[in-house]
């Protein structure tokens, strides 16, 4: 069984990557949903205990929020997998832009994001992380970050 973590600012594609990779397979837990801690955490709940695997689509910025999620999962005996949707700034904007009218965030809500976001470190308890990017041609390349590479940094550009 395992839990997945997205971490990333709005427009960094996590939805899209939800439902192309996981629409089949993992309950979608999301705060836009679902409204309240109070739903979230009763759904949450209720895959631990029926052994459903399921997809924190949020941006999760914080560690400690993360951690409201890794602890349980871990003491359920799920498996705890991340992805990190490493993107740029200005790309995360100009997707956002390019979204439907309802659909758009406000400017400072993104810059805010990316600025408090803390990028997922080994020592919160993953079993796996990933690193997400989109392409030239607009897909999805995913890899692999293992223990011996250490935590995954920023994108250099991101720094200063
Ligand atoms: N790989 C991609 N190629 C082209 N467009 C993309 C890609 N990924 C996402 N988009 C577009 O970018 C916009 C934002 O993507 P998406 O809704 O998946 O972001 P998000 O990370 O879920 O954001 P939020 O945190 O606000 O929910 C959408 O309009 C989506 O269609
Ligand atoms: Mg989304």
């Amino acid at each position: 069984m395992e839990a997945v973590l997205f971490v990333g600012v709005q427009g960094s594609g996590k939805t899209t990557f939800y439902k192309e990779r996981f629409f089949d397979t993992h309950v979608r837990i999301s705060r836009d949903m679902l409204k309240t801690r109070n739903r979230q955490s009763l759904l949450v709940s209720a895959c631990l205990a029926g052994r459903q695997p399921f997809v924190v689509d949020d941006t999760n910025a914080a560690k400690s929020r993360r951690a409201e999620f890794i602890e349980p999962a871990r003491a359920a005996g799920f498996r705890v997998r991340c992805f990190f949707f490493r993107c740029a700034l200005r790309e995360a904007l100009g997707r956002n832009r390019r979204r439907p009218s309802g659909q758009v965030v406000p400017v400072p809500g993104v810059i805010a994001t990316f600025k408090r976001l803390e990028p997922p470190v080994w020592q919160e308890g993953f079993d796996e992380i990933s690193i997400v990017e989109v392409d030239a041609e607009d897909r999805f390349a995913v890899r692999d970050w293992t223990r011996e590479q250490g935590d995954p940094p920023r994108l250099e550009r991101e720094q200063g």
